[in-house]
């Protein structure tokens, strides 16, 4: 069986983006694939974090994964603190890394500009962390949005240097992106991503948002000029979103999305794509919320599954450490 490794960042609750994304990718591969999966907490930090808020939404962003049912025969699922090795690792590959490649991550640079008073160095070696936890655990393929394209290219950057010195120590990883859904957009402006730290909660459908709020938050989606409801990113970025997260929800293609609603205006199709993103959300949104009135349960799920990860990711890091020279720990 080969290994699929993703991650997710616990900084709010995760939008339809994340599932059309990645999300749905992450369950699918679980039936063919070994997966571990990381809540990503150490990633997190590198935007200021309210402490208490981290700790719930770590919490909730674990049940929701949980609840989009990824095959737990197949599946690791744990917080990325939980191992060490991510840190250890991490500082050993950010030696393998060079300045100008951080300094050219786009990544860097949007959240540079958003957060211009804590431009701290581990925003800046973040694309390092996220090599780390990609190599620890041998991953073959990486279920990702479009936006982390340039981050996984790195780590293959790393781990092809790093196996250029010692041998072949890492797998080299591929990205898998969705061929639709790979870049959801913001509803209120369709030139952005959906993003779940947007300040306008209008712009995204969060996992956990109620029935009402999801089909309001369609109805109220920035469309374009004209009536008609054709896909055309270009001329139509707007209504070519609402299609595709359509489509995506309902299993028809963009061409069947366009003949169910040609003639019938923007309003009538705004109604249908909530009601259909409704209609995916509601049982995962319902499984989520159970879990998430059981944090001891949760507590020690993750205790249990940071041991399962840490039982891949050790032999790893022991690989490395002793290619590079370091003596072993007794
Ligand atoms: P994060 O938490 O921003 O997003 C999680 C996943 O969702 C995808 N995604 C989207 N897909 C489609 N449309 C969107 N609007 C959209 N927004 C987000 C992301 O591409 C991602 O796959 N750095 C990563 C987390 C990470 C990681 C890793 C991922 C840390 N280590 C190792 C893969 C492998 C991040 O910030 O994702």
């Amino acid at each position: 069986m080969k290994t699929a490794f993703s991650g997710i960042q616990p900084t709010a609750i995760p939008t339809i983006g994340n599932y059309l994304g990645a999300l749905r990718n992450w369950v699918a591969l679980s039936k063919t694939h070994r997966c571990v999966y990381s809540v990503v907490d150490m990633h997190a930090i590198t935007v200021r974090q309210d402490p208490e808020n981290l700790r719930k939404r770590v919490r909730e962003v674990y049940a929701l994964i949980l609840a989009c049912e990824p095959d737990p025969e197949n599946t690791v699922l744990y917080v990325q603190s939980h191992v060490a090795a991510h840190a250890e690792l991490s500082w050993i590959l950010s030696n393998y890394t060079m300045f100008g490649e951080l300094n050219r991550m786009t990544q860097f640079k949007d959240k540079s500009a958003k957060h211009a008073d804590n431009i701290n160095a581990g925003l800046f070696t973040y694309p390092v962390l996220q090599a780390a936890d990609i190599l620890l655990y041998d991953a073959d393929v990486v279920p990702i949005g479009e936006d982390q394209k340039q981050h996984l290219e790195l780590a293959r950057d790393i781990a092809l240097r790093f196996n250029g010195i010692y041998g072949n120590v890492f797998v080299v990883p591929e990205p898998m992106i969705p061929k639709t859904g790979a870049r959801i957009m913001s509803l209120l402006d369709p030139a952005r991503k959906m993003d779940k730290s947007d300040p306008n909660p209008g712009g995204y459908i969060s996992m956990l948002d109620s029935r009402d709020a999801v089909i309001t938050k369609c109805r109220r989606a920035v469309t374009d000029s004209g009536s008609d409801v054709r896909y055309d990113p270009v001329e139509k970025p707007g209504v070519s979103n609402l299609m595709t997260i359509y489509a995506i929800c309902t299993g028809k293609t963009l061409e069947e999305t366009e003949s169910d609603f040609a003639g019938s205006g923007y309003g009538a199709f705004k109604t249908a794509v909530g009601e259909a993103a409704d209609a995916l959300l509601d049982p995962i949104r319902r499984r989520a919320q159970t879990l998430i009135q059981s944090p001891t349960h949760l507590d020690r799920l993750m205790a249990r599954e940071a041991e399962r990860a840490h039982a891949v990711a050790d032999p790893v890091l022991r690989r490395v450490r002793e290619v590079i020279g370091l003596l072993p720990r007794k």
